[in-house]
């Protein structure tokens, strides 16, 4: 093959590559950006739509102000192009330098114009967030952030109607929510575009947001600091139900765990109370009553476990219990070498937990 073949190829291979790079960028912000279950361009709340109005004015203005500018310049360096070069430029009469002069300062009122008014926008969409809902009603969660996991606790005046649970949270749609926030280690930060801004959580703390879901549906959320080595494996979900549904979950979140019943699940729960498994975490009505981890109260009716990285079913509950470290590494979890029988009894019992 000749040298200016394998040129010719070589960039046929780099316009593919460009090509190919495109496309992602196109799929990434049509899907995960666009239209996708972590999307601040997906608005499922007033303060979200706030937030995506402004962001699509900012983006409407700053891409007319883009192509005006690109295509100025385009136009001056044809106009340069077909002009001789050797040609001397003649002295500039009165006339073109006031022309020029028109044209800066008119250029400078525009920029100032467009500035001030993203400013104003933005202070109205400012407003507009903390206006949108009266926190006074509506529901009160308490959110935790710890290195890498989400803790969710459920105040009420009825000290019998408390639960906690972990990275999935139950909201009821069209109702104000009241989110407090605080941190047990470093700093993190609270985020479901779908439904609101970023609000950190910082140690020592107490930081309010308030949202509301108007659709319902399922919610991504991700921890929006960095707080360390796992801080990318940090999401959440938000469920946004018809209030009967939600009532419905939180009168089975409130029960205490459901006993064993098959000989299986009995000996799993002696596996559990007997292993270090009592030293980080919570099953109400056992003696396990430790807050180092994620209350287990009815973590089969969690849909992911490990703070949203994994599935939770069979399989990957089996790896997270047996080894962690190699899912999660530096989370607080050590590695459980049950034997054979044990694991699965205390997969049985753990899976009957709902
Ligand atoms: Cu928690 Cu990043």
């Amino acid at each position: 093959m000749t040298n200016s073949k394998r040129h010719i190829l070589n960039g046929y291979g780099n316009g593919q590559r460009l090509l190919a790079v495109l496309l992602l960028i196109t799929v990434s912000l049509t899907t995960s950006c666009g239209g996708g279950l972590q999307s601040a361009l997906n608005p499922a709340g007033p303060q979200s739509q706030h937030i995506s109005q402004l962001w699509w004015f900012m983006l409407i203005v700053c891409t007319v102000v883009f192509v005006v500018v690109l295509g100025v310049t385009l136009v001056l360096l044809v106009k340069k192009a077909q002009g001789s070069p050797d040609e001397l430029p003649e002295r500039e009469s009165a006339e073109s330098q006031r022309r020029k002069a028109f044209i800066v300062v008119a250029a400078t009122a525009a920029t100032i114009v467009i500035l001030g008014a993203f400013l104003v926008d933005s202070f109205l969409v400012g407003r507009g967030l903390t206006a949108a809902l009266d926190r006074k009603q509506g529901v009160v969660i308490e959110v935790t952030g710890h290195q890498w996991w989400w803790e969710v606790r459920y105040p009420d005046v009825d000290a019998s109607s408390i639960f906690t649970t972990a990275n999935e949270i139950h909201i009821p749609v069209g109702v104000p929510v009241t989110f407090t926030l605080k941190a047990s280690d470093v700093i993190h930060s609270f985020w479901v575009p779908n439904l609101h801004g970023k609000k950190d959580l910082i140690p020592g703390k107490v930081s309010t947001i308030w949202l509301q879901a108007d659709k319902p549906g399922i919610y991504r959320g991700q921890c929006a600091e960095y707080c360390g080595h796992q801080h990318a494996h940090m999401a959440l979900w938000i469920f946004a139900e018809p209030r009967e549904q939600f009532d419905e979950w939180r009168r089975n979140q409130i029960q205490s765990a459901v006993k064993p019943a098959s000989d299986s699940e009995k000996r799993g729960q002696q596996v559990f109370l007997t292993s270090t498994c009592v030293t980080c975490h919570t099953i109400n009505g056992t003696s396990a009553g430790a807050n180092i981890g994620p209350n287990l109260t009815h973590v089969a009716s969690r849909n992911t476990i490990a703070a949203a990285t994994l599935p939770n079913d069979r399989d990957h509950l089996a790896s997270w219990v047996d080894d962690s470290q190699q899912i999660k590494p530096g989370n607080r979890m050590p590695p459980n070498k049950f034997r054979p029988e044990e694991m699965q009894a205390l997969l049985d019992y753990l899976q009957s937990l709902k």
